[in-house]
């Protein structure tokens, strides 16, 4: 039995793009059943459209509080019989009730090799460390942000002149082939 994938997402939705394509494959252990932006006008609902996907916004904006805009998320997984969570580029920090609720079943890419670099413009922390390499990780999200047992990794080269937007689009290659190889991992176990 496949498993049943939500994806979280605020943007663009290109991670959203490369788990779409990896589970068109018949024997890939998992199934992107559900894809819920916080933002009503995020590039990933239309690939999620396209792809003929269960989508939908939940904007953070119109709630009173973060528990009654998770609760809302919440009810959509539990309806779309949801096992596997998966955050890519989804921009609010889940609370602990909600991830300990989920406990080991959301996984989150992040661009940087974690333990390193944790939060936001991680790729300019990198640049700004001097590091000569960079890269991406996916990890299981427990209540500490960007922590949590590693799933995989993958790694790039710096490369002399590198400024913030460059480093990203060299790790973004990697990261749409680390996402659905780590997913493949995880859904199997
Ligand atoms: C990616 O770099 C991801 O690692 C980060 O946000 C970006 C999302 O890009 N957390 P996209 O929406 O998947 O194109």
């Amino acid at each position: 039995m496949k498993k049943r994938v939500a994806v979280l997402i605020s943007g663009a939705g290109s991670n959203l793009q490369a788990l779409i394509d990896a589970s068109s494959a018949g024997d890939y252990p998992a199934e992107i059943c559900l894809v819920i932006s916080n933002r009503p006008n995020a590039g990933g609902l239309g690939r999620a459209d396209k792809a003929g996907i269960a989508n939908l916004c939940i904007d953070h904006k119109t709630f009173p509080s973060r528990a009654s805009f998770e609760e809302q998320i919440n009810s959509a997984l539990l309806e779309h019989k949801i096992e596997i969570i998966c955050l890519a580029g989804f921009m609010r920090i889940l609370t602990k009730s909600f991830v300990e609720k989920w406990q080991n079943q959301i996984l989150n890419i992040h661009p940087s090799l974690l333990p390193l670099f944790k939060g936001l413009h991680v790729q300019q922390q990198a640049l700004d460390a001097g590091v000569s390499e960079s890269g991406c990780t996916v990890h299981v999200v427990t209540p500490d942000l960007d922590d949590g047992p590693i799933i995989g990794q993958a790694r790039v080269p710096i490369m002399p002149g590198d400024d913030a937007d460059m480093l990203s689009a060299r790790i973004m290659v990697e990261e749409h082939k680390l996402y659905p190889q780590a997913l493949k991992k995880f859904a199997q176990t």
